[in-house]
C-alpha cells in the first residue's frame, strides 16, 4: 500500500514536471494604444508569429489601452519583471534617465520615413538601443507611427495661433522646450488621460499622429486639427534584459525573428493607417481639418527652430550632429 502511494506520488511528480517543461514562456506586452493603431496591429502580429515560430513554447499575452499599465507605471512593470515587453513612444525615455531618446522629438528634423529609417534602421539606432541595457532593458526593435498635429479648440494656422494654450505632451523635456517655444503652457499627462483632460477643458489641446487621436476620439473633443506634422512619433520595442537573456537560446532566435518580420509588418502599415484615421476624421465632420500652406508651414518651422539649440546638450550634440549628418536638416538655414 506505501509503495502504491509512493508511485502515484512519483507519477503525478513526473508528470507535473513535464507539464511544466512543456508549459509556455508567457511574455506579457503591455501598451497604451488602441488595439486598431500601428502599434497595436504589430503587437498582435508579433504574437501570432511568435506562436507559429516557437510552435507554442511562447504565448505573447498583449494588454492594449493601458488595461494593464499606464506610462510611468508600465516602465516600472518592466523593470521589476511583472510584464516582459512594452513599446513606449520614443517620447518617454527621459524619466528612465536615457534622454538621448528625445532626439527624436526635435521638431521637423525628420522630413520624411526615409530620413528616419536611416537613424532608426542603422547604426546610431543600435547605438541608442544599447543604452538601455545599463537599465535592465534590452531594446529589440524601432516601430513607427507617424508624424504629429497639432490639435485644439481654435484654429491653428500660424504659431502664434497656440499661444497661451494649456498643451498636453508626453513625458519629454524637448517637447516642453517645444511647447514654449510657441508661447503655450506643456502638461505632462498619462496617454491614457488625454481623452477626458481634453473634454473636461484640463488642457486646451495636444499633438499626436491621426491614428492616436482617431482610435481615442480625441476629434470629438477637439474642434480644430492643423496637419503640421512637426515632430515625429515612434517606438522602441523593448523587453526586461534578464528575462529575455534566460530564455532557451532557439526559443529566443524564433522571436527575434518575429520581431523582425514584426517590426517590417509595423513600418509598412504605418503611413497608411495613419491616413485612414484621417479619412475618418475628416468623415466625422466633428473637427476641421486644416492644412497649412508651404508658408504657414515654414512659419511653425522657424518658430520651433531655437528648440534645437536649446536642447542640444540635453541629447548630446555629437548625435544631433549625427542625425543632421544623415537627414540634411540645418535649423540656421530655413
Ligand atoms: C502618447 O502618449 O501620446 C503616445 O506616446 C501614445 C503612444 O504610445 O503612441
Amino acid at each position: 500500500m506505501k509503495l502504491r502511494t509512493l508511485f502515484i506520488g512519483l507519477a503525478a511528480a513526473t508528470f507535473s514536471a513535464i507539464a511544466m517543461a512543456q508549459a509556455p514562456v508567457v511574455i506579457k506586452f503591455s501598451h497604451v494604444v488602441a488595439a486598431d493603431t500601428p502599434k497595436g496591429k504589430a503587437s498582435e502580429f508579433f504574437a501570432k508569429r511568435a506562436g507559429e515560430l516557437t510552435k507554442g513554447k511562447a504565448k505573447v499575452e498583449v494588454y492594449a489601452n493601458s488595461a494593464l499599465y499606464k506610462d510611468k507605471e508600465e516602465m516600472e512593470a518592466l523593470q521589476l519583471g511583472a510584464v516582459q515587453m512594452l513599446a513606449p513612444s520614443l517620447a518617454k525615455f527621459g524619466p528612465l534617465g536615457v534622454k538621448e531618446f528625445e532626439v527624436f522629438d526635435f521638431p521637423y528634423i525628420f522630413d520624411d520615413t526615409n530620413e528616419l529609417h536611416r537613424i532608426t534602421q542603422g547604426p546610431v539606432g543600435a547605438a541608442m538601443l544599447a543604452k538601455l541595457e545599463p537599465k535592465g532593458i534590452k531594446g529589440l526593435a524601432f516601430w513607427d507611427n507617424g508624424f504629429k498635429s497639432f490639435s485644439a479648440n481654435t484654429p491653428i494656422k500660424a504659431p502664434g495661433d497656440l499661444k497661451g494654450k494649456k498643451l498636453r505632451i508626453q513625458s519629454s523635456k524637448v517637447l516642453e522646450e517645444q511647447i514654449r517655444a510657441l508661447g503655450a503652457l506643456p502638461q505632462v499627462m498619462a496617454f491614457s488621460e488625454v481623452y477626458q483632460a481634453l473634454q473636461t477643458g484640463v488642457v486646451d489641446g495636444t499633438e499626436n499622429p491621426i491614428s492616436n487621436l482617431y482610435t481615442q476620439k480625441m476629434h470629438e473633443v477637439q474642434k480644430h486639427l492643423s496637419l503640421t506634422d512637426h515632430g515625429y512619433l515612434g517606438y522602441a520595442v523593448i523587453v526586461n534584459k534578464k528575462f529575455w537573456d534566460g530564455l532557451p537560446a532557439d526559443v529566443r532566435g524564433q522571436l527575434e525573428q518575429a520581431m523582425k518580420e514584426a517590426t517590417k509588418y509595423a513600418n509598412d502599415i504605418a503611413k497608411e493607417e495613419n491616413d485612414k484615421a484621417l479619412d475618418g476624421v475628416r468623415k466625422s465632420g466633428k473637427t476641421a481639418v486644416y492644412v497649412p500652406t508651404k508658408e504657414e508651414r515654414l512659419a511653425f518651422k522657424k518658430a520651433l527652430a531655437p528648440v534645437h539649440q536649446k536642447m542640444a546638450d540635453r541629447v548630446g550634440k555629437d548625435l544631433l550632429q549625427s542625425i543632421y549628418k544623415e537627414t540634411g536638416f540645418d535649423p540656421n538655414k530655413l
